[in-house]
């Protein structure tokens, strides 16, 4: 298990550019591979463990991947493998992609029913309720979901959860329905941009899907799917990331080839703890000229602001004048980040699914322990701002989701290593 060796204090300077959506290229990769009828190319794939643990998936299925240079060929069959075994899931639970495409092309589909997270429950009971509302039988037998339909039929549904939408349902829902008989109308549906994007390529398949961006989707069914060449959207996240590693440390950072509009949250935010930014084209500059003040976060659906840069936020807070209340609605114990930044020196009490964070002068270095993705990357955020070495350990939750994170660090100016036990 590799480790981070990172020795803080040091302004980030230069240029820091954004890989392709893990989140986005995940659900494509899998429409591509089972519901095309001939091969696709996506481009702008990052390289992550993530993406290589899907590929196995298909691989699994069937599915002929190849990687290149940020580049997935994806080669289409007419007969796959039905099963995505307990092995596969556990190491990534995206692998649940793969039921709403199998049952829609080949009526079928068994699944090994995911666990928990390290953040907590997971449920996939939307996912299974979208595809029984398609048509489908669907039942939990040793550990398996077990899905079977004749062709599908659109239907008229709602998605909605306890904490709100959906994405996993909504792309899963959405790739079985593409092949259904009829019109289905998805209320409550995932707005996220991964959710478009998908929507995108599936329509550039042949598909006939209205309303991406809403919380409203209408599916015309179509007989059949046929591969494309696609590139996939920036990741806002890992662009998020990179705006608050520049104002951390409180350098001159120029975060390139994000989406401004996936931002706004963020940027909202920032913007009111005094982060300047400054957008010039593709790049987004990010400077801090006075002190970082303290606001309030909480997280949302989509345009609200990400859960998945509620840990990297709260690393800034940390570090910010006064105090601040990070209220998280979706994934509400996703706190794992805290005991770690309190042994740097963090001065955070939670407070049921909040957490008030006092503002420190300085963080220290120390040994932490990365938990999950974002949990882990704050903690690198965290060791650059920080006195004096930070060791991170068990990065393999990092390189799920960045793609070479210390080679990018390491090209603005921090002092970072990778160090293999
Ligand atoms: N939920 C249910 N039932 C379901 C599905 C979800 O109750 O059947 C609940 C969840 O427990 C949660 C909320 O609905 O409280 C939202 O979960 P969602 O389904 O939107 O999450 P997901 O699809 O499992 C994706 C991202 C996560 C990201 C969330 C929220 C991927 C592969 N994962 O997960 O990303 O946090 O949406 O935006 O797209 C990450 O990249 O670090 C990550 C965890």
């Amino acid at each position: 298990m590799d480790r981070f060796v990172i020795n803080g204090g040091i302004p980030l300077e230069g240029v820091l550019e954004v890989s392709g959506s893990k989140n986005a290229a995940l659900p494509v990769a899998v429409a591509a591979g089972i519901l095309g009828t001939t091969d696709s190319r996506i481009h702008g794939v990052p390289d992550l463990k993530d993406i290589e643990t899907l590929c196995g998936v298909l691989e699994h299925l069937g599915v002929r991947t190849s990687y290149h240079d940020g580049s997935l060929s994806i080669g289409a069959s007419d007969s796959l493998g039905i099963e995505a075994p307990y092995d596969l899931v556990r190491k990534m639970r995206a692998s649940i992609y793969v039921l709403g495409p199998l049952l829609a092309r080949f009526g079928q589909a068994r699944v090994s029913f995911p666990g928990g997270c390290a953040f907590g429950p997971r449920p996939v009971d939307l996912h299974l309720r979208g595809m029984e509302a398609l048509g489908a039988t669907v039942r939990v037998e040793h550990g398996f979901i077990i899905a079977e339909a004749g062709r599908l039929r659109g239907a008229e549904m709602s998605l909605m959860g306890p904490h709100g939408t959906s994405v996993g349902a909504t792309a899963n829902v959405l790739m079985a329905a593409v092949l259904a008989e009829g019109t289905s109308t998805i209320h409550d549906a995932a707005a996220e941009p991964e959710i478009v994007d998908l929507a995108d390529f599936l329509n550039a398949m042949g598909a006939r899907i209205t309303g991406a961006g809403t919380n409203t989707l209408v599916v015309e069914g179509v007989p059949s799917l046929k591969g494309v060449e696609y590139t996939i959207i920036p990741d806002r996240i890992e662009a998020g990331t990179f705006l608050l590693a520049g104002a951390i440390t409180r350098g001159d950072i120029r975060v390139r080839g994000a989406r401004r509009q996936h931002l706004s949250s963020v940027l909202g935010k920032l913007t009111e703890a005094d982060v300047w930014l400054d957008w010039d084209g593709k790049d987004c500059r990010v400077t801090v000229p006075n002190g970082i003040r303290s606001v309030d976060v909480s997280t949302e659906t989509y345009p609200g602001f990400p859960t998945d840069m509620q840990a990297q936020f709260m690393g800034l807070m940390c570090l910010a004048q006064g105090t601040s209340r990070i209220t998280e609605n979706i994934y509400i114990e996703r706190f794992m980040h805290v005991p770690e930044l309190q042994r740097m020196g963090a001065q955070i009490a939670l407070d049921d699914n909040a957490a008030l964070v006092s503002g420190v002068r300085s963080l220290s270095g120390a040994p932490v322990m990365a938990s999950d993705l974002r949990a882990g990357v704050v903690l690198v955020l965290a060791a650059l701002a920080a006195q004096g070495e930070t060791v991170v350990s068990r990065v393999y939750h990092i390189d799920r989701g960045y793609e070479r994170i210390e080679h990018k660090l390491s090209s603005v100016g921090a002092d970072i290593r990778r160090v293999a036990d």
